[in-house]
């Protein structure tokens, strides 16, 4: 039986705080959007998988707080200088002061993250070459978005920005609950290289990650 523990209403409509158990649930406009059930093994690989390899000192944007768990994974990592998280949902960063203190405290309070309230298809445009590893988990998926603006981060010209914004060396990392076929071929003409990891849960079909670089000379 679950809980609810605060509601609000945004410019997107409701989003809705609930507990279960012990576990915290976020639901948007009566669509399931996390938990911290499950404790987050494809979020935290979501940034592990992109820092693999990069050099430091690191620069890293997170697009979407959600339940925290990819913030968590980037502070373990001792060459990350820098995280910045860009949260749309004022909720859910307040939210991250009281509630899911269980999963960020440490986290949010750590001088190398800076929470920024915007959203992330407008903040990307000011942010041109500026970091070394983009950790996109703003939505269920590219073929499944919270909010239908969202769509454009994974379309040609929402790809061409975000490669703008990483350092040539630097990485792309997105979250999907699905496999994502289209938008695979996409960021591959984009970047070159991609990697797939799948993590199995218990719903049934498996978290996806996608992970980009660019291969040499590639740039679209
Ligand atoms: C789907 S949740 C993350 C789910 C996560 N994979 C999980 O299961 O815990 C997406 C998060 O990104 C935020 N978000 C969605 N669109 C955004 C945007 N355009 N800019 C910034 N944050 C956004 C949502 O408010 C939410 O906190």
């Amino acid at each position: 039986m679950a809980i609810v523990l605060d509601r609000r209403i945004t410019p997107r409509g409701e989003v809705v705080l609930r507990r279960e158990g012990a576990a915290l649930q976020v639901i948007a406009n009566g669509v399931f959007l996390m938990s911290t059930a499950g404790g987050g093994a494809s979020e935290r690989l979501l940034v592990r998988a992109a820092l693999r390899g990069l050099r430091a000192p690191m620069h890293v944007l997170i697009g979407g707080l959600g339940a925290g768990f990819s913030l968590v994974e980037a502070v373990r990592h001792p060459a990350v200088r820098r995280v910045t998280v860009v949260e749309v949902e004022k909720a859910i960063i307040d939210w991250h002061r009281t509630y899911f203190r269980q999963v960020t405290a440490a986290a949010i309070d750590d001088p190398r993250v800076k929470v920024v309230h915007a959203d992330l298809v407008d903040w990307l445009d000011d942010a041109a070459g500026t970091v070394d590893a983009v950790c996109l988990d703003a939505d269920n998926g590219p073929d499944w978005t919270v909010v239908p603006r969202n769509a454009q981060l994974y379309g040609d010209a929402g790809l061409r920005t975000l490669s703008s914004v990483i350092t040539p060396d630097g990485a792309l990392s997105v979250w999907s609950a699905a496999a994502a076929e289209e938008f695979e071929q996409r960021l591959r003409r984009h970047f070159g290289v991609v990697e797939i990891h799948t993590v199995v849960v218990q719903r049934g079909e498996p978290d996806h990650v996608y992970v980009a670089r660019r291969s040499h000379g590639n740039c679209m």
